[in-house]
């Protein structure tokens, strides 16, 4: 009898053991990095919606960047922004890479493949209100002084890429702060940050009281990129005495497919139309042993240039972007589909 409730004693406390252990271990994953930092006393961006702007809502914001007007019930009549582009017509608005603390083209191009979502020039604006960093790099190259209030202001940044990139007009004041409002319905949350047990504990521990705040800032402030880095570099011709280097034409596929054709496919955004038939493979495979402008290495690297307001423009690929093994590979795929 004696040993029966010693082992009704001991499975009742091995069960109160794991519950107990339970409790600590499990760390919201859905909430935001944002909130989470500021719980942990640190605040890591200061741009909030102002409120107090009339007319502005995270519903506008997102139509305006998926569709660049908004119908929204008793609004202000408006233009649609551009006549060219939509914000997705360069942006992903979903997370597009599997490690955010680094940019990587050949991990991303994989990630976004299996998100069914395009590859593109510009980074996500998926966690754009996380970063304090804006046009880094060489877009200074591009843009000049007028990257001088865009490169720690997101509002800034948002109205120079709308007129600058888009190729449209000004945004007014609540359309700018709805679209903020949107960016903050698209910002991190702790399951983006690929935490293992031991840093989510960590992390959760601090949460609750015990003195860790400063290694879990540290944690997470490792696992993200408060600004998109970019390099422009010039377009490497191929090395036609090294096979080795000449590309893989499965790869090659996918960025045709889910780069190019995000833009050219039916004329989307350019006049030139690029689809999957052989005439296109042959002419894009020749230009591309030519020093022109239709070549695959100069247009991707130089991109094309934008009129003011009056056209629509090509961006280029900045390293991070496209990785040059990517562009051998895509020509790798046009050599094969032209034979
Ligand atoms: C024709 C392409 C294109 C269009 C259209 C476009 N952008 Fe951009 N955008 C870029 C490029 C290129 C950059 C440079 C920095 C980067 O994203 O890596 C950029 C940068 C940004 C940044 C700063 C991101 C960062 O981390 O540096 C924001 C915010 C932004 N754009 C918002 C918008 C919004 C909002 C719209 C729609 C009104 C828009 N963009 C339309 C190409 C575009
Ligand atoms: C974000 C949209 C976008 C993407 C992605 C894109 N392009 Fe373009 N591309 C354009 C636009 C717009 C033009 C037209 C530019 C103009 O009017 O001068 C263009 C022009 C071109 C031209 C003609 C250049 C010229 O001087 O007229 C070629 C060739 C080209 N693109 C190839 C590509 C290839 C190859 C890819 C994939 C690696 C690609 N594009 C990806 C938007 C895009």
């Amino acid at each position: 009898m004696s040993r029966l409730i010693t082992i009704l004693l001991l499975v009742g406390a091995w069960i109160l053991f794991q519950s107990a252990d339970n409790e600590v271990a499990i760390l919201d994953k859905s909430q935001s990095l944002y909130q989470t930092l500021n719980q942990l006393g640190y605040r890591s961006v200061e741009h909030t919606v102002d409120e107090s702007i009339e007319g502005a809502s995270a519903k506008i914001g997102e139509d305006l960047v998926k569709h660049g007007f908004s119908e929204g019930e008793g609004q202000k009549k408006v233009k649609r922004q551009s006549k060219h582009f939509v914000c997705t017509s360069c942006h992903n608005v979903e997370r597009e890479d599997p490690d955010l603390s680094v940019s990587d083209p050949e991990a991303r191009l994989e990630y976004v493949v299996k998100q069914g979502l395009p590859f593109l020039q510009a980074t996500s604006l998926y966690g754009a209100v996380n970063r304090t960093s804006f046009y880094n790099g060489d877009y200074v190259k591009k843009y000049g002084d007028l990257i001088k209030p865009a490169k720690n202001n997101i509002r800034e940044a948002i109205q120079l890429c709308a007129v600058e990139c888009a190729q449209g007009r000004k945004l007014h004041d609540w359309e700018v702060e709805s679209i903020l409002a949107y960016l903050w319905e698209i910002q991190l949350t702790l399951g983006d940050l690929n935490l293992d047990e031991n840093e989510a504990s960590i992390i959760q521990k601090a949460i609750g009281g015990e003195k860790l705040e400063m290694e879990a800032i540290q944690i997470l402030e490792s696992k993200y990129l408060k600004g998109s880095p970019a390099h422009f570099i010039e377009p490497k011709a191929r090395d036609k005495n090294n096979p080795e280097s000449f590309g893989d034409a499965q790869k090659g596929k996918l960025v045709y497919d889910v780069s190019c054709k995000h833009c050219h496919l039916n004329n989307k955004y350019s006049y030139l139309n690029l689809d999957d038939s052989f005439l296109t493979f042959k002419w894009l495979s020749n230009k591309a042993d030519t020093y022109s402008r239709y070549s695959i290495y100069q247009i991707i690297r130089y991109g094309t240039f934008a009129m003011h307001g009056k056209s629509s423009y090509m961006p280029r690929y900045p390293k991070e972007k496209m990785s040059d093994q990517q562009i051998e590979d895509l020509k790798a795929y046009l050599d094969l589909m032209a034979e």
